[in-house]
């Protein structure tokens, strides 16, 4: 009971938490779901992209998707390495993703279907993920914290690219081109707005990550301050956010909009959504695929450790 209330008392100081120190089981619980869950968005967010890299418009925009693509995976990588370090192993989060009991973000369960996706991917959701991901990068949990204030750099790198190229289409670009910025905007929009979870009042989980000092700021908090940033850029942009119903109100000092379908979002967090079997079939066949490498790699090592043994 001493070793709770002196955690209790430490997360309410604003105390983090390292890998040793002791923690209570659902504070670890909970931190593997999340960090686990957020490393398998990072992996699975490569393949919208990933799609779009030999149809690059220019050599410019094909290296820059690439540097993009390359990022998410390292971002997949230091999460996952802030996981392990909870004592859950790599191969036990990816079997958790590839048998559908792990979850990843609902976002890359829509299809990308023209350059005016990645534009948007980029400026859209990339700009979510940075609103979520910077209260995180004061989460109590160090290791966790640690890796997103590296994560947030680059995504904001991801961030301007994406709204650089659609701003290229929109100011450049023929009406077709203009056309489907917009008709990209209207698909992605509300997607990205499930990004940040439920509705705080139906999120199991937000109770328990706001007391541990995981969850700094509610996801309905974040959703409006997104909302709120991005109705600015869009104007800018010259493209409408498709949403009737978005207007300022002076009173709340806050864009108010339309309703959320959230049976959309329960529907392709479980599964049925646009893209989902394809988007798991693509990450077992690559995991499968890179089998050799992780083999060569590991007899690699166990030679190392077997000749540096041998000369100590
Ligand atoms: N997609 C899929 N599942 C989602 C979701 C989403 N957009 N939003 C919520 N969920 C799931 C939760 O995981 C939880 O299910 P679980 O208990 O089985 O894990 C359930 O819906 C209820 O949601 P809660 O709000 O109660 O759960 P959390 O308190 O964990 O909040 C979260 C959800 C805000 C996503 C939080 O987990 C979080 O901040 N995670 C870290 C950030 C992250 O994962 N971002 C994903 C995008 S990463 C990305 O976009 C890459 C970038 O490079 C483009």
């Amino acid at each position: 009971m001493q070793r709770q209330q002196q955690f209790d008392d430490h997360i309410d100081e604003g105390g983090f938490v390292e890998p040793k120190d002791w923690m209570p089981d659902d504070y670890r619980k909970t931190l593997i779901r999340q960090i686990s869950q957020h490393a398998h968005s990072e992996i699975v967010g490569m393949l919208p992209e990933g799609n779009w890299v030999t149809r690059a418009p220019t050599l410019k925009r094909k290296a820059i998707l690439l540097a993009k693509i390359q990022d998410e995976g390292g971002h997949g990588l230091y999460l996952y390495a802030a996981a392990e370090t909870l004592g859950v192993s790599r191969d036990a989060l990816v079997d958790a993703l590839h048998s559908g009991k792990a979850k990843y973000s609902s976002i890359f369960n829509y299809p990308t279907l023209n350059w005016a996706d990645i534009g948007t991917i980029g400026w859209l959701v990339d700009g979510a993920a940075i609103m979520n991901q910077v209260p995180i990068c004061r989460c109590s949990f160090a290791p966790y914290a640690r890796a997103m204030i590296r994560v947030c750099r680059e995504e904001s790198f991801h961030q301007r690219q994406g709204y650089d190229s659609l701003l290229v289409m929109m100011q450049k670009g023929t009406p077709e081109q203009k056309a489907m910025v917009q008709d990209a905007v209207n698909r992605w929009w509300w997607p990205c707005l499930m990004m940040f979870g439920p509705p705080d009042d139906q999120s199991p989980n937000s109770a328990n990550g706001m007391r541990w000092g995981i969850k700094r700021v509610s996801n309905d908090t974040l959703r409006q301050k997104f909302i709120d940033a991005t109705k600015q850029q869009a104007d800018v942009l010259g493209v409408t956010l498709p949403d009737a119903e978005l207007k300022w109100n002076e009173a709340r000092g806050h864009h108010d909009h339309g309703p959320i379908d959230w049976a959309e979002f329960w529907r392709v967090v479980g599964g049925d959504g646009p893209v989902n079997r394809e988007r798991l079939a693509a990450r077992i066949k690559a995991w499968d695929d890179g089998a050799w490498v992780r083999e060569a790699a590991m007899a690699h090592a166990r030679k190392q450790v077997k000749t540096s043994e041998q000369a100590a």
